[in-house]
């Protein structure tokens, strides 16, 4: 939602708050700001605005800090501007504070506040922070941290400066994510690990209700409860330009072409060596267990919750065993069937999004044994899930989630075979050509990649102009052309509706018009005489078909305007070919109309709250 940095060691801070903010700012953009401790003072800078606006009114005056907060936002109490812009500040500009989440409680607090003679500048919930601080403030920034945060309802991840304790940060968490970074001789705070690979491996992950003192000569303290408590340094061995856009000019179009190698990373140590068995050593299931389980429920958002639609269909064809997927906002609605012989498996691209995590909850609260698909590592999802099986794609900056949702379509398969096999349902004779063919994915993404690249962006050229434009298929393809919707108008802002093949005759189809563009999945034989006659059907009404089918698919081929053709593969694992042509297409079709493809507006990459 937003994203949080903080500094204290020997550096000039300024440089490492923007880097540092410029490495998150697919959290939020929507404003910026930071503060530094110079000559005894707090020296606040904000801008409304991308982090450009920032640096622009910073222009180049480093100054000599060497401590230091920094926060982008995307706003949700105080609609975007300079005044509602983090860091915040206390009566008597002495303590500066950004915030990362929403205080419930807020407006009962600055009433509190008020009446007790604070002036707020801003109207966002975050500013009753550095207000109630200062009010509990006696010397000890540490113990006013402590009292205020007892004070809080909501979400927050927070940090602190202060003006008379300047080699300190003190920061504190609840459902929302903080990072320390810990360097040689200087300490960091970020909202995300990959703000930080920069400049050091050594992290320690907050965890809920922590509070941490970052003191630059005696190091990290973390206490829980009122108590001090002992976090684990992790070593995180990405690599260094993991967060670097390598010559690409968008993260997206990186992160599309990493996909061969994210599956590469996911399949790791995966795969028997004889191919007839996936081996998740991070489940621990028993046979009795896996007899006990009647259901299985999937939860998820966005992106991730269509890569459970497709999970969906994979494990019930093979494990014959009911499962539902919802979406996690929903999911509280509906009095969900899940009891202890449920399976639920919950994913999770940045394992913090808020609905997903209390769809989580909910699952643990009825007795279900929870499955975490993450990639984000140690985060909260992953820490309160029972299993975590995560993807290991590397850090994905851009909003729109491309090798996340491959990658997670990866766990659901090598989950649905390790099932599979340990179910009865079947052998590792039935599962070693599947298995063989995950094995070989990423090479044929790889040719995806390679082929289609240049032809799609010319489609995306002709698609460009147009307000609207449809994704059709039956089945798996249904599912990943809800993926292919979902991509096109988060970042090209073109309306786009995905629709069962079958259901266009039930009224879509009275919104055909000549050339209108509707992209057609073909990539289930068995469907292929009914997807013919859809498409037919469309071409009869002028549409512009372009159909996505393997290279045998003349009768696809023969009914459609444009065909992209895909490497031969198991229609069951289709999917994760797919839906890559549609990754570039809403790429093409984004740089075509001049959107601001890793920034779309209005969303955040991780949604950290309701
Ligand atoms: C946001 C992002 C989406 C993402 C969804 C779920 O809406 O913009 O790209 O799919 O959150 O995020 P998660 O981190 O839980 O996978």
């Amino acid at each position: 939602m937003c994203g949080i940095i903080g500094y204290v060691g020997p550096r000039l801070a300024v440089p490492i708050l923007l880097e540092g903010l410029k490495a998150q700012e697919y959290r939020g953009y929507d404003s910026a700001g930071i503060a530094v401790l110079e000559n005894d003072m707090i020296r606040l800078i904000r801008a409304q605005g991308k982090i450009s606006a920032l640096e622009e009114r910073i222009g180049g005056e480093v100054g000599t800090a060497t401590v230091g907060i920094g926060h982008t936002r995307w706003a949700t109490h105080g609609r975007p501007s300079d005044i509602n812009s983090h860091p915040h500040l206390d009566c008597k500009s002495e303590i500066a504070m950004v915030h990362n989440g929403i205080i419930e409680n807020y407006q009962e607090l600055r009433d509190w506040l008020i009446e007790r003679g604070h002036v707020f500048a801003s109207q966002t919930d975050t500013e009753t922070l550095p207000h109630l601080v200062e009010h509990y403030y006696n010397g000890d920034l540490l113990a006013a941290m402590m009292q205020t945060v007892a004070r809080l309802e909501g979400s927050y991840a927070t940090v602190a400066l202060c003006k008379h304790d300047p080699r300190r940060l003190v920061a504190a968490r609840r459902d929302n994510p903080l990072i320390i970074g810990i360097g040689e001789g200087e300490y960091f705070f970020a909202s995300d690990m990959a703000a930080l690979i920069q400049y050091t491996r050594n992290m320690l992950v907050l965890q809920n209700g922590d509070i941490a003192l970052i003191d630059e000569e005696k190091g990290v303290s973390v206490y829980n409860d009122g108590k001090p408590v002992t976090r684990e340094t992790i070593y995180i061995d990405w690599d260094k330009d993991a967060a670097q856009k390598g010559g690409y000019e968008h993260f997206m179009l990186k992160e599309i072409h990493e996909q061969p190698w994210a599956l590469g990373q996911t399949l790791r140590g995966r795969i028997a060596a004889d191919e007839r068995d996936i081996e998740l050593k991070e489940l621990d299931f028993s046979t009795e267990y896996l007899r006990s389980i009647n259901n299985i429920a999937i939860v998820a958002c966005g992106t991730a919750y269509h890569a459970g639609l497709v999970g969906k269909k994979a494990m019930e064809s093979m494990l014959r065993i009911p499962v539902e997927v919802d979406i996690a906002s929903e999911f509280q609605y509906r009095d969900p069937i899940i009891d202890r012989h449920t399976l639920a498996i919950i994913i999770s691209q940045s394992g913090e999004t808020m609905d997903t995590l209390l769809a989580l909850r909910e699952c643990r609260k009825r007795g279900a044994k929870i499955v975490a698909i993450c990639n984000v590592l140690d985060s909260t999802i992953s820490r309160e899930a029972d299993y975590v099986l995560y993807t290991w794609a590397g850090p994905e900056i851009a909003v729109a989630s491309t090798k996340a949702y491959i990658t997670q379509l990866m766990v659901l398969y090598m989950l649905t075979f390790y099932l599979a096999r340990r179910m009865g349902m079947k052998s590792g004779d039935e599962l070693q050509p599947l298995i063989s063919q995950l094995y070989r994915l990423p090479e044929k993404v790889g040719q995806v990649l390679d082929s289609c690249e240049t032809e799609i962006e010319q489609a995306a050229q002709q698609l460009k102009d147009w307000s609207d434009v449809f994704f059709i298929g039956r089945g798996y393809d249904y599912s990943v052309a809800l993926e292919g919707a979902l991509k096109l108008k988060e970042i090209s802002y073109i309306h786009a509706e995905a629709y069962a093949a079958g259901e266009l005759k039930h009224g879509t189809i009275a919104l055909i018009e000549p050339g209108i563009p509707v992209i057609a999945l073909a990539t289930q034989p068995a469907m292929h005489p009914r997807m013919v006659s859809n498409i037919v059907e469309l071409k009869a009404r002028d549409a512009h078909v372009i159909g996505l089918s393997f290279g045998g698919c003349q009768d696809v081929m023969e009914v459609c305007d444009q065909t992209l053709v895909l490497p031969d593969i198991d229609p069951l694992l289709s999917p994760m070919l797919s839906v890559v042509p549609l990754q570039l297409l809403a790429y093409y079709a984004a740089v075509a109309r001049g959107c601001e493809v890793d920034q779309p507006r209005n969303l955040a990459k991780s949604v950290t709250v309701l």
